[in-house]
């Protein structure tokens, strides 16, 4: 007898401009097998220009898509288009997560959430530290800058290239982060407690400027959110001035964790055999 009953499978998207790149499927496509759910997670190209169509399609159901992450240049037309953004989301105006309910697309920013899941894993009692410097003042700063200050660290030191756009951030989130030129790098990092790079200096082929860690407090994190390589330029330089490291790799796989959830009903590890498939 043919059982009647329909078997709902949920499938799920990563969409971005390029998206080849991605390293999203081979973390749910893990988990998809780790669990033993019967969905599916691909990579779906979409030019800027048919996004609005995308969104449209994924409304409607006729994408046949339940939902999925978007990344690069994707993640502030998502946040726009979609119907029910949440706080975090609205906050930094852009989200790489959305889901569909009640025929809505809901939207979310998991960077920040999976930024500090990777510090508490790794760096046990981050949060008591007072005072953070971030470098870099990107797309990605902001998620980073909005996660740590929810955390509450008292004061959060911006320092960028371009200084206007640090100041922007400053602006945006108020009292917690101060904004200052690259050249004053050395001198916000006395006593402070963490570093965070969240710019791809010394990457690209670059030479890796040199950075002087030593007017961090003793017992200081540095922690980049670029995770290839592994160990970048700058982590290797704090390495070799005494630091404790945490790399990006982590923060990678836990902002896919909310997302997975969401579409798969089951909420998933980040473990080891993970991480070794994804380095
Ligand atoms: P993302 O969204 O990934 O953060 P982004 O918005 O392009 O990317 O931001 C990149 C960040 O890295 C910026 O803070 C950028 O500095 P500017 O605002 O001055 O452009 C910083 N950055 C990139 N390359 C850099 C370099 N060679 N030296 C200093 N800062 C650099």
């Amino acid at each position: 007898m043919r059982d009647s009953r329909e078997t709902f499978v949920n499938h799920a998207f990563v969409t971005g401009f390029p998206v080849k790149h991605s390293r999203s499927p081979l973390i749910h496509g893990y988990w998809l097998r780790e669990l033993g759910i019967a969905g599916s997670y691909q990579a779906h190209e979409v030019s800027p220009e048919d996004f609005p169509d995308f969104m449209r399609q994924l409304k409607s159901g006729a994408s046949g898509f339940c939902g999925g992450n978007v990344t690069i240049p994707h993640k502030e037309a998502a946040f726009r288009l979609s119907d029910r953004p949440d706080e975090l989301s609205a906050e930094l105006g852009a989200a790489n997560t959305l889901w569909v309910e009640d025929g809505e697309i809901c939207a979310t920013n998991t960077d920040g959430q999976g930024f500090v899941a990777n510090l508490d894993e790794r760096a046990e009692g981050w949060d008591q530290i007072s005072t953070a410097v971030v470098l870099g003042a990107g797309g990605a700063s902001r998620a980073v800058i909005q996660a740590v200050r929810d955390r509450g660290i008292k004061a959060i030191h911006v320092v960028n290239r371009t200084p206007a756009r640090a100041q922007e951030l400053a602006d945006r989130f108020g009292a917690a982060v101060h904004a200052h030129p690259l050249g004053a790098l050395s001198e916000v990092m006395t006593e402070a407690g963490l570093f965070i790079n969240t710019t791809s200096l010394g990457m690209d082929g670059e030479p890796a400027p040199e950075i002087d860690f030593s007017m961090l407090a003793k017992d200081a994190v540095v922690t980049d959110i670029v995770y290839v390589p592994l160990k970048t330029p700058l982590l290797r330089q704090a390495e070799a001035q005494g630091f404790a490291i945490v790399d990006g790799l982590g923060m990678l796989l836990h902002q896919a964790v909310p997302g997975f959830e969401k579409w798969f009903g089951r909420r998933p590890v980040v473990d080891e055999t993970l991480r070794q498939l994804i380095i």
